[in-house]
């Protein structure tokens, strides 16, 4: 436990890391599929105002977490936590931050896998030539495991891989594995996503059957018309405010466990403030810049505006992994092109999920390490067993909504309370008392001078206010207003049909099983420290 803590090799690649763990499937898939369905540029505008309330705030409160748990001892959540807040309790408000990723991290990689097999897809031909209606059965036959093409194992085969090669990474340690993966993995996705865009912003109008028949022409153009002029008046609708700040939570990974992990490896001389925002800045490059003149100008000319929303409306995946191919079919250059493109979309998929997933495999698998005195290939296996167990369940149940469950709950919901948690304890129980507007802005706010050890800028002063007093406001309206908008009819079952209710409820029950577990390790395991007479937290 007291053995010297691994650390980054250096402040690009921590900052690739930091990047790699925020860019993910996020900005690739869920970002064009959530501004589609929200009205494109009026979601622009409250994601815009929760990244700067909501986002920035909580990636420097996450750094600063991370490296005061960090600096004493603890690289994840509960550690963190009992540090900041003597309570008891704390260390059990922490196992959402084990939970989460590890929930997360599992049927994440599932998805993944299906961009690795895409990609194989691709360079197979198997999807050249496919129709609209065929390029769709081929996704839902994989997912339901009884493609005739292929044989109903290799959905199996594609998962099994993905998990080895992400604990791979892992098992060969921070900067020999998760450092060198980002270094390679990030400018490989920024490479193919640039040359894409281009591709995709050079093509020419085209003429769309609109669904009543009539053809009309549409152009990339007409997409980025979409993604950019707002409507004025659908501001007013809740539901696109909530969208919006989820997709903030989700896309920087705040919320959840994995930003904290890595921070937890800073010197108290490293800078954050720059750092966290650097990696924020990239995150939002890769999201708006790239991901947002990709798939949505893409499917915009080929299909239209209508056309699009109605893409996105019909499954998360199917713009990604149907309009996507379908697209690349249609570029001029034939069969060699499609592949090329399909390649590199699918491919950057893989790299944009893997540097983001082995992120979530951190924080269990140093909780293992400094708690139970695992080794690293040990807790790394223990892990790995884990989730492939796990993970067979969604590849069994996808269809039934398995997955969905496991999104909801542990990848929307739970990031906006492990946020709250977090900053009441940062920011009001480390720091200034909020009642009292004169510790806010005195020289001795623990936590303004905690984020800025080390700092090589200085945060404008007006954020001082913001974290203190909007970001948590903002939070709690959050969760309120979608506690009641959303996470009790979704708890209820609301529109699912009821032939997925059983599967929902198991779904549940596993996630329940999964963190009534972790709390009895973190019992375990703070039993332990106090047998063997921990020293001075
Ligand atoms: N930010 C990642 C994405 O956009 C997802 C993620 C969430 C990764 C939380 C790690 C932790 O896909």
């Amino acid at each position: 436990m007291t053995e010297e803590r691994a650390r980054w090799g250096s402040r690009v690649g921590l900052i690739l890391a930091m990047a790699g763990n925020a860019v993910g499937l996020g900005n690739f898939l869920r970002f064009p599929v959530q501004a589609t369905e929200n009205g494109g540029g009026t979601f622009m505008i409250p994601y815009f105002i929760a990244f700067l309330l909501l986002g920035i705030p909580l990636m420097w409160i996450e750094w600063g977490v991370g490296r005061h748990g960090g600096l004493r001892g603890h690289g994840s959540v509960p550690g963190m936590f009992q540090t900041l807040w003597k309570n008891p309790v704390a260390k059990y408000m922490g196992v959402l931050g084990l939970f989460m990723p590890l929930v997360v991290l599992i049927y994440y990689c599932y998805i993944e896998s299906w961009t690795l097999a895409w990609t194989f897809f691709s360079i197979k031909g198997s999807l050249h030539g496919l129709s609209e209606q065929g390029m769709r059965q081929f996704l839902t036959n994989y997912q339901d495991l009884q493609a005739p093409e292929m044989g109903w194992w290799v959905p199996f085969a594609f998962y099994f891989v993905t998990i080895a090669v992400n604990f791979g990474v892992v098992l060969k340690g921070l900067s020999g594995g998760i450092e060198k993966l980002a270094k390679i993995g990030m400018p490989i996705l920024f490479i193919f996503a640039a040359i894409l865009v281009v591709r995709v912003l050079t093509l020419h109008p085209q003429t769309v059957t609109l669904a009543n028949g009539t053809t009309a022409t549409s152009s990339p153009a007409a997409g980025l018309n979409f993604m950019y002029l707002p409507d004025w008046a659908k501001l007013k609708s809740p539901s696109v405010w909530l969208a919006a700040a989820g997709q903030i939570f989700f896309t920087l990974s705040v919320g959840m466990g994995s930003l904290q992990a890595y921070a937890s490896y800073l010197r108290k001389e490293d800078d954050l403030t720059l750092s966290g925002i650097a990696t924020a800045a990239t995150n939002e490059t890769a999201e708006v810049v790239l991901g947002g003149s990709l798939a949505i100008p893409a499917v915009v000319a080929f299909f239209g505006v209508a056309g699009a929303v109605a893409i996105a409306k019909g499954g998360a995946y199917d713009l990604g992994f149907v309009a996507m191919p379908l697209v690349f079919n249609k570029l001029p250059g034939g069969a060699l092109i499609a592949m090329a493109a399909g390649v590199m979309w699918f491919g950057l998929l893989f790299f944009a999920g893997i540097t983001s997933s082995v992120s979530m495999a951190t924080p269990t698998t140093s909780f293992l390490q400094e708690n139970f005195g695992f080794t690293r290939k040990k807790s790394v296996l223990a892990v790995a067993g884990v989730a492939v167990a796990i993970g067979l369940l969604h590849i069994f149940f996808y269809q039934w909504g398995f997955l969905s469950e496991w999104d909801y709950w542990a990848g929307t919901f739970g990031l906006v309370i492990l946020a709250m948690m977090e900053t009441v304890l940062f920011v009001w129980v480390l720091g200034p008392n909020p009642w009292r507007w004169r510790q806010v802005w005195s020289a001795d706010n623990r936590m303004w001078n905690e984020l800025h050890d080390g700092a090589a800028w200085r945060i404008p002063n007006f954020y001082r206010f913001i974290m203190t007093y909007i970001t948590p406001l903002f939070l709690v309206v959050m969760m309120v207003a979608w506690g009641y908008k959303d996470a009790w009819p979704t708890l209820m079952m609301h529109g699912i049909p009821a032939d997925e209710h059983v599967t929902r409820w198991w779904s549940r029950g596993v996630m329940l099983l999964i963190l009534a577990g972790l709390m009895l390790l973190t019992r375990i395991a703070w039993r332990r420290r106090e047998a063997q007479g921990e020293e001075a937290a």
